[in-house]
């Protein structure tokens, strides 16, 4: 390792220093200097030989961010929070194609079938990142343990697409249509099956389904379902897009 890269070590040391203190004091023998991040203690289990990480550390380049990490916030963290601290505390060698005889751990199918072990080998004494490489911070490691702990969830799901007029159209054909057709029938008003007049009414639409007077009860049309009223209700909100 060159004496370049050690500056550069000794530089991610002192922007985490509050992280490094942290541990200091709860067992994890950190040295400034030279020595920075060698742990005293081994890990409970694996311990730091096998591929010999020193090699690796040289390859510290990902930036020793302040600690951004996951709030850790609301329902708990999901992959979403996990991801970004995996790409850039990890990614480095535990990339799409990590370094021999490592595990993959940027995807999520490879990072929660790894979950215990990424918490134990982040925790301190667990030696990853490895000697070299900017540290996580406290922060990162709560939101690690955090997700193992709750089951590793995926992905947060994104916030469901608002729609459009081809989203519910079928809903108004197969619900509606019998009497909101062309030519509405059996006292419809007007029609639904068109978007502009559809989108006219958008709003009473989601009303009245939700209400569930629309279709009327027992008039041998099917109600909607829950997941047909969200969607109108979702197309509404967003003013009827085409
Ligand atoms: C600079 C390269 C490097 C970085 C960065 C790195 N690792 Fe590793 N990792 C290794 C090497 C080399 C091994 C194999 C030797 C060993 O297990 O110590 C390894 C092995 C592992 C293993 C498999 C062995 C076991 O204990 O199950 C896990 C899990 C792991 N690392 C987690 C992480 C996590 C989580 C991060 C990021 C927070 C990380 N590593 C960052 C190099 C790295
Ligand atoms: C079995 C026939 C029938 C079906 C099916 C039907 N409607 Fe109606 N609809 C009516 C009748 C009759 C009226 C007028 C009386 C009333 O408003 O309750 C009406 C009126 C309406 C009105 C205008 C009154 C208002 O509240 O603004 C809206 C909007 C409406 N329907 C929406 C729908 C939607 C959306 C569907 C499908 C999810 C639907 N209807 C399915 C018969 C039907």
């Amino acid at each position: 390792m060159s004496p370049l890269h050690r500056r550069t070590a000794s530089t991610a040391f002192v922007l985490s220093l509050p992280f490094a203190l942290t541990l200091t004091t709860t067992g994890g023998c950190l040295v400034e200097g030279d020595g920075v991040y060698e742990r005293a203690e081994a890990p409970a289990s694996g311990g730091e030989g096998g591929a010999g990480p020193g090699g690796a550390g040289g390859s510290a380049g990902t930036g020793g961010d302040g600690g951004t990490g996951g709030s850790g916030g609301q329902a708990g963290p999901t992959f979403t929070e996990v991801e970004p601290i995996l790409i850039a505390k990890c990614g480095a060698c535990h990339g799409a194609t990590p370094l021999p005889s490592t595990p993959s751990l940027v995807t999520y199918e490879a990072a929660s079938a790894q979950a215990v072990r990424i918490v134990v080998r982040t925790m301190e004494g667990g030696g990853m990142p490895p000697v070299g490489s900017p540290p996580c911070t406290a922060d990162e490691i709560a939101t690690l343990a955090a997700w193992q702990a709750a089951g590793a969830p995926p992905a947060a799901e994104a916030p469901p697409a608002e729609g459009t007029w081809a989203d519910v159209e079928p809903i108004f054909v197969e619900r509606c249509g019998p009497c909101h057709g062309a030519t509405p029938s059996r006292g419809a008003p007007f029609p639904l099956t068109d978007y502009a007049s559809a989108a006219a009414h958008a709003e009473r639409c989601a009303i009245r389904a939700e209400e569930g007077s629309m279709p009327p009860p027992g008039q041998g049309v099917e109600p909607c379902t829950a997941d047909e009223i969200r969607r109108l209700r979702l197309w509404a909100d967003a003013d009827a897009p085409e």
